[in-house]
């Protein structure tokens, strides 16, 4: 492990040794190259940079207790990148090559995998883009370049143990109601980044987005919505809502701990009901809520409503946490075979 200082490890860019590149051309995927520069050679006439041709995905390879690390469930997020790139009509890496990839991205940064007793991760960032000159709507079949790039992560925005603030967005929309909310496309993050940094400006963490059509809870610009109700762990259920694997494997978590789980609308007025709320997503890990301000518009002043939660994180969210972090980290038995060790 290089000598590296840890200490500012938090959710930003840093530079590590190498990224990877494959391009898809001829009908079929190229050898996988590594470069250290983490920049490419890319035309301006691009539909990446025009259009948004691009989809990503986000999960993290954990150092263990016992020294072994461990990539959380890489074939959710092929699947998803290949159901990311179906929306948006271009080709993509078959799971192998997606898993293959990810495993070498870790294996030629693992001086930048943080050491277990810090509890943070490499964050590993799949991205797919088209790279052909063209000014059409035609999603392009050749020249797609996948790649696979790592950093050192600590917390997003709050942790686990320092609840976030958050507000809705009552005028933006993440997602249309037939539109991209449940695919992993660049657009959906243009969409929501403008509401965010309003939001950050006033005091805010995150903001939290609802369904175009019913208004009803759907989720953060970076992470799905849960909230418990005694013994009870309900999240969203909406096709404009991004599958997140997290709160799948929490939702296993959930039942394999004796706790019911509903997966259903939530309406806004249902969050004074709830004794705990909270983010769960890869980068987010699980971050308690403490604040849903609720207002007419994200610039306005007056709160319309508001929504508190207790300022430590809840009983059950931090059993939650602690046992799905404990099955990343190799503390508590991967009885569901979610991970791959190296
Ligand atoms: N929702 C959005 C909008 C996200 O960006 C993310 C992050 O990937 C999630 C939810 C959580 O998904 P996952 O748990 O698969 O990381
Ligand atoms: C992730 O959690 O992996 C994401 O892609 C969210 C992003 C806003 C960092």
């Amino acid at each position: 492990m290089k000598n590296m200082d840890w200490t500012q490890l938090s959710f930003k860019y840093s530079k590590t040794n190498t990224v990877l590149t494959c391009l898809y051309k001829d009908g079929k995927w190229g050898p996988v190259q590594s470069q250290t520069p983490d920049s490419i050679n890319l035309t301006v006439f691009s539909p990446s940079l025009h259009y948004g041709m691009s989809c990503f995905e986000g999960l993290k390879a954990f150092r263990g207790v016992d020294g072994k690390v461990r990539i959380f469930r890489p074939d959710e997020n092929a699947r998803r990148m290949q159901s990311s790139a179906g929306f948006l009509g271009i080709p993509c890496p078959d799971e192998e090559l997606f898993q293959r990839m990810c495993i070498q991205a870790v294996q030629e940064n693992i001086d930048f995998l943080p050491p277990y007793d810090l509890r943070a991760a490499l964050y590993i960032r799949p991205i797919l883009i088209t790279t052909l000159p063209s000014i059409n709507l035609v999603p392009q079949q050749d020249g797609i370049m996948f790649m696979v790039i790592t950093l050192p992560v600590g917390s997003y925005a709050g942790t686990v143990l320092d609840p976030i603030k958050t507000v809705i967005a009552r005028d933006y929309d993440r997602a249309a109601p037939n539109g991209s909310g449940s695919v992993k496309v660049g657009g959906n993050y243009a969409c929501a980044m403008n509401a965010t940094g309003v939001a950050v400006k006033q005091g805010y963490k995150d903001v939290l987005f609802l369904n175009p059509e019913t208004k009803n809870i759907d989720e953060f610009s970076s992470a799905n919505f849960f909230g418990i109700k005694g013994n009870i762990y309900v999240t969203p259920c909406a096709k404009t809502i991004l599958p997140s694997i997290t709160n799948k494997s929490l939702r296993q978590v959930a039942q394999d701990l004796g706790m019911v789980v509903e997966r259903r609308d939530v309406a806004v007025e249902e969050l004074s009901t709830f004794n705990e709320v909270g983010q769960c997503g890869t980068a987010v890990v699980i971050t308690p809520v403490s604040l849903i301000d609720d207002k007419v518009a994200l610039g306005a002043d007056k709160v319309a409503a508001s929504y508190s939660y207790p300022t430590e994180c809840g009983a059950r969210s931090l059993e939650l946490y602690n046992t799905l972090t404990g099955i990343q980290y190799g503390e508590i038995e991967d009885k569901h075979g979610w991970c791959t060790i190296l």
